[in-house]
């Protein structure tokens, strides 16, 4: 039986944080058991941050406004993240650009509500939602010092055609909340630790 701790870090309404804490923390898939041992913030008024706390996973709050730049805020990311020896960092809704100084250190993947590489960046859904592309989908990738760009782990795709964008925004969701967790567990079945 081998267990692998995960962090999760988020900065917002917290639902793929809920959803991975209710599949997979303290649960066991094969001989793999999987236990959050973290959960951070970079933002005081998450709403996440009640969500983790229903289940005694109270989040650290890092607020970036109090660091004057990325690389002082990434090095006190680091440096926590280290303290808990984790296999895997999962940013869910994690609105920050990481610098080289998290990225080259710490192994993480990242969720992104469209079809990589269509729509990297900020309001991916709205503008997958506008666009002639009949196809949209959620990716799931390992994270790199670029926005949106690192390997692809799981992606999904679904047709667009009909659906207006309150359906389509359900839609990504329920596929996020699906595929998420067997990203997370397909990469710790392979994974010793977050050191790179
Ligand atoms: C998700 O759509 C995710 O794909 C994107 O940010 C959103 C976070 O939503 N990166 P939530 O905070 O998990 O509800």
């Amino acid at each position: 039986m081998s267990l692998k701790k995960i962090a999760i870090l988020f900065s917002g309404e917290g639902s793929n944080l809920e959803n991975i804490i209710k599949k997979l923390h303290q649960k066991t898939f094969k001989n793999l058991s999987i236990e959050v041992v973290l959960t951070l913030t970079n933002n005081p008024n998450a709403k996440g941050i009640q969500r983790a706390k229903k289940y005694a996973l109270d989040p650290v709050i890092v607020d970036h406004t109090l660091y004057k730049t990325r690389e002082e805020f990434d090095k006190e990311l680091v440096k926590i993240i280290k303290r808990y020896h984790v296999d895997l960092v999962v940013l869910a809704g994690f609105m920050r650009i990481l610098t080289p100084i998290f990225t080259k250190s710490i192994k993480a993947i990242n969720i992104h509500p469209s079809l990589l590489p269509n729509f990297k960046g900020a309001n991916a859904i709205q503008r997958s939602f506008n666009s002639s592309i009949k196809q949209a989908g959620v990716s799931v990738h390992f994270v790199n010092e670029k926005v949106d760009d690192g390997e692809i782990i799981l992606q999904s795709s679904f047709d667009k055609d009909g659906l207006d964008y309150q359906a389509f925004c359900t839609k990504i969701h329920q596929i996020e909340y699906d595929i998420f967790p067997k990203a997370i567990i397909k990469v710790l079945k392979d994974t010793s630790n977050t050191d790179k």
